[in-house]
């Protein structure tokens, strides 16, 4: 029987007993914080066990995708060490809902093991909780199981919990022996090697709660769970699960690739890679990506164990990403949501593997420079260890590995201290910046305030207002009714002003929900005074055109990119909006171009912008693709702003335009990687433009003024009615602003055009000007040797010319020295207040008189204050003391002279 027979098998045999064939669920838990990953078959029914939710059947089977590699069941150490362990597994299950219990489990699973799939009863052991003598008799009585292989064990073997809170129950497991001569009873449960669990019937009836009570259930039901990988190993009589159908296709392209043999120590390094690429694809392909925390963090480590062990097997390139194929082919079928991710899935592994392997060269480099220094020990210190784990991104666990292969211990206690350093760093950093936030809820505590920053109007609320006693130093103010809008979900605070009964105006700076922050508190302000709120309705406005562009661009971003990109962080000001999303390559201008676009013809609809409030959460969740964000807590009541049906839903407690045309137009102005796999965009909307338009103005008038004026010339005009255009136009008309932004982004690009032509020709300027000037210099030299100093024959000169630059300077160095041919020559030129030398010899007086220039020229330099040297035809050096200069020059032909002699 090949795997998909046997899992094809399973779910029919339950079907025909009136069971209901349900789909995994995604591996990548949705809406349950307790859990990393889906663990288990029964993690999708947790509801109906606790009595909260209900299905339309009452029993039901299906395969479900599982990770376990981290949290209360982790396998990934034990990955690649034996057959039989797996981060990444199916288990197929059968469920009753209240329905049938212990009796039909037992009977049924017996029925399928021994009827259906025909295994040798013999080679089958049961385990029964120690006081569950219905289960015991059950098996005794009602099967027909040697009753010598019914064991009973304790809360740690035969008690099921899928976690430290949640539903539980006594369990019966079904054992299977590998063992050729028949195992002993003391072999079950024992971690042997070839005699593995493959079956756990649970039988649910409590609800573990927080305090660690058993709360009995309302009803009884039965949760099973088979390792399918286990059992389609003992089908298929193979001695290890890697040996089956499931594994052999990966292990044959994981083969093929490092060209390494399937056999000795290689085994167990091809084992865990073949299993971890499941892992990774099945997560990415549920939505979860590599990243520094939770259960993106589990990701990042399997990966990054598969990437070592590959260089194990002296591959020291990407791996994984090759083996997805294999993996899609293998169980597409059955996983439709691997086909159509699959390439997502490549470019993120391969795009992980390489930034992993960039880590690991650094790293590796970093180690073996410590380690080849260390002597006499057989530790490798800690806070070096530290070092690469902080400043490099090595993780520990390879620095542990890497040190034991040269015999050596890391210091895991110096290790643990720096680590407890740099947290308590964190810490006392985090507490100073927040501690104004701190200090004001602490001495002002909840006062009874309404907070409502959505029904407002331009002539604003009026309100009472209140000083708090404590510290009015603090300018805070606690109003009866609090309109500005208090930062939440990434939308700033609003601003605006109390107005008093004279007319007077109090500027408010901040809002808090429970208190506002004014500049300043009026002396004779008396408390309980009535006032009228007012917001800064034009900055309010303003930014909520921002926050709908926010929810449109998250929808946009989404279609174009992909499913995946949800939103990591974002900051919806009056200015510009931010968004923060994962994205594993920088998307190109056509996509950027098409996101835009897909924003502006939303926008162009004049969809209404509805908001929904109070809704039950539960309702809420019934939403088609509804947005929300699992950082966030939401209440039992949420609000759910809604643009077109079809479009975008998100839970939102922000507020927004009344209807998209409000926004304008939407101008994507900037996008970058923020992190490793982590994109960042900013984007204009409104007025915003406008703006953003009058500082583009400004800086293509700074290019004009940096032009000659027959390139600027016919700009500047243009570019002083444009401004004027711009500063006239309504940012509402979007036709009108599109244009305006075409016009800007034409005339900057043939701006910068001119200014790169420009500076092509001022460079040929230059360096025809240092052409001619060398002319001057090369005929002053001429006129030069014939009046120099004349001692035996040789011509000794020295002379002050002040050059343009250092290029000037170098090449007459190299003109003189054509020049004298018989001599020494020295010039000096003075720059910016320092003096720079040059220093030539003939070949002959190096030959004959062993003269130096880089001799001769550090000792004149050295007279200077400065220092220098070179060739012996040729050196430089630079010097401070000009006041000397003269006098040095003037000395020169003595000092030759003196070498001569
Ligand atoms: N939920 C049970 C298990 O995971 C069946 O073993």
């Amino acid at each position: 029987m090949n795997s998909k027979d046997v899992r094809n098998s399973f779910l029919e045999f339950f079907r025909k007993k009136d069971h209901t064939i349900v789909p995994s669920s995604s591996v990548v838990p949705f809406n349950d914080p307790t859990l990393l990953f889906t663990n288990a078959g029964m993690n999708q029914f947790k509801d109906v066990f606790l009595g909260t939710g209900t299905r339309d059947y009452s029993r039901a089977a299906d395969t479900q995708k599982c990770i376990r590699a981290g949290g209360k069941h982790n396998d990934l150490e034990e990955v690649g060490m034996d057959g039989y362990h797996h981060t990444f597994f199916e288990m197929l299950g059968n469920w009753s809902f209240g329905d049938y219990y212990k009796k039909e489990a037992i009977k049924w699973a017996w029925e399928l093991l021994t009827d259906v799939w025909k295994l040798p009863k013999d080679k089958l052991w049961v385990t029964v909780f120690e006081t569950d003598e219905e289960a015991f008799t059950i098996w005794s009585d009602e099967t027909d199981i040697d009753k010598s292989h019914i064991l009973r064990f304790g809360e740690k073997d035969n008690f099921w919990e899928m976690g430290d809170t949640g539903p539980c129950g006594p369990c019966s497991e079904i054992h299977f022996d590998f063992t050729e001569n028949g195992c002993k009873p003391e072999d079950v449960n024992s971690g042997h090697e070839e005699v593995i669990e493959i079956w756990n019937l649970v039988f649910i009836q409590y609800n573990r709660k927080n305090d660690g009570e058993l709360e009995p259930l309302p009803k009884k039901h039965v949760d099973t769970g088979m390792g399918f990988e286990r059992i389609v190993r003992v089908l298929q009589n193979k001695k290890s699960n890697y040996d089956t159908d499931v594994f052999t296709p990966l292990i044959s392209k994981i083969t093929g690739i490092t060209g390494k043999d399937y056999s000795g120590e290689n085994i167990s390094s091809i084992n865990a890679i073949a299993d971890h690429i499941r892992s990774l694809v099945f997560a990415i392909s549920d939505g979860a990506v590599p990243s520094n925390e939770g259960r993106g963090y589990v990701l990042r480590r399997i990966l990054r164990r598969a990437s070592r062990l590959a260089r194990k097997l002296d591959y020291n390139g990407p791996i994984l990403f090759q083996l997805v194929d294999t993996l899609v082919d293998n169980c597409g079928g059955v996983f439709p949501e691997l086909t159509d991710k699959k390439d997502f899935c490549k470019m993120v592994i391969k795009s992980e593997e390489e930034s992993f392997h960039v880590t690991l060269d650094r790293g590796i480099k970093l180690f073996n420079d410590v380690a080849d220094t260390l002597t006499g020990t057989k530790i490798f210190p800690g806070d070096e260890a530290f070092k690469l784990y902080d400043t490099f991104g090595f993780p520990l666990d390879l620095t542990e590995v890497m040190a034991k292969e040269r015999g050596l211990k890391v210091d895991l206690l110096k290790f643990a201290e720096d680590m407890e350093k740099q947290k308590e760093r964190g810490k006392s950093g985090r507490k100073d910046l927040t501690a104004g936030t701190v200090k004001a809820e602490e001495s002002y505590g909840k006062f009874d305030t309404v907070y409502d920053p959505y029904s407002i109007t331009s002539e604003g609320v009026e309100t009472f207002s209140l000083i708090p006693e404590k510290e009015t130093s603090k300018n805070i103010i606690v109003l009866g009714r609090n309109p500005f809008f208090s930062e939440s979900g990434g939308q700033i605070s609003d601003t605006g002003s109390l107005v008093r009964n004279g007319g007077q105006q109090i500027r408010v700076l901040d809002s808090k929900k429970d208190f506002i922050v004014v500049e300043n508190i009026p002396a004779d302000l008396s408390p309980d005074e009535k006032v009228t709120a007012k917001i800064d309705f034009e900055r309010r406005n303003a930014i909520q055109r921002n926050h709908s562009a926010t929810h449109i661009v998250h929808e946009a971003l989404k279609r174009v990119l992909g499913s995946h990109v949800k939103q990591l962080g974002s900051l919806v000001a009056d200015e510009y909006l931010r968004f923060d999303f994962p994205h594993f390559s920088k998307p190109d201008n056509d996509q950027l171009n098409e996101i835009e676009d897909m924003v502006n013809s939303k926008i162009a609809e004049n969809l209404d912008v509805i908001t929904h409030i109070d809704i039950p959460v539960s309702e809420a969740n019934k939403i088609p693709n509804v947005k929300k964000f699992f950082g966030d807590k939401y209440g039992e009541k949420v609000r759910v702003v809604v643009i077109d049906e079809s479009f975008s839903a998100e839970f939102c407690g922000g507020t927004h335009v009344m209807n998209t045309q409000n926004i304008g137009l939407f101008r994507i102005t900037k996008e970058e990687s923020i992190a490793s796999g982590t994109r960042r965009i900013f984007a204009r909307t409104g007025e915003g433009i406008i703006h953003f338009l009058g500082e583009k103005i400004s800086e293509l008038e700074k290019i004009i003024s940096e032009l000659p004026e027959k390139y600027a010339g016919s700009f500047r005009t243009g570019l002083t009615n444009f401004r004027n255009d711009v500063s006239k136009s309504d940012f509402l008309n979007a036709e009108r602003m599109r244009s305006l932004l075409k016009y800007q982004d034409k005339t900057h690009s043939e701006l910068t055009d001119l200014k790169e032509k420009y500076s092509i020709e001022k460079k040929a300027a230059e360096k025809e000007l240092l052409k001619q000037r060398l002319k001057i210099f090369s005929d002053k030299l001429d006129q030069l040797i014939l009046t120099a100093d004349k001692e035996k024959g040789f011509d000794i000169l020295s002379v002050r010319m002040d050059m343009e630059s250092m290029d000037e300077l170098k090449e007459s160095g190299e003109e003189m020295r054509k020049k004298i041919k018989n001599g020494v020559g020295l010039i000096a030129s003075v720059m910016n207040d320092k003096i720079n030398i040059v220093c030539s010899v003939s070949d002959n007086l190096i030959r004959e008189k062993g003269l130096n220039a880089g001799k001769i020229i550090s000792a004149v330099a050295k007279e200077l204050g400065g220092g220098g040297g070179g060739k012996p035809h040729l050196a430089s050096a630079g010097a401070k003391d000009t006041v000397s200069l003269d006098r040095v020059l003037k000395e020169f032909p003595g000092m030759i002279k003196g070498l001569i002699k």
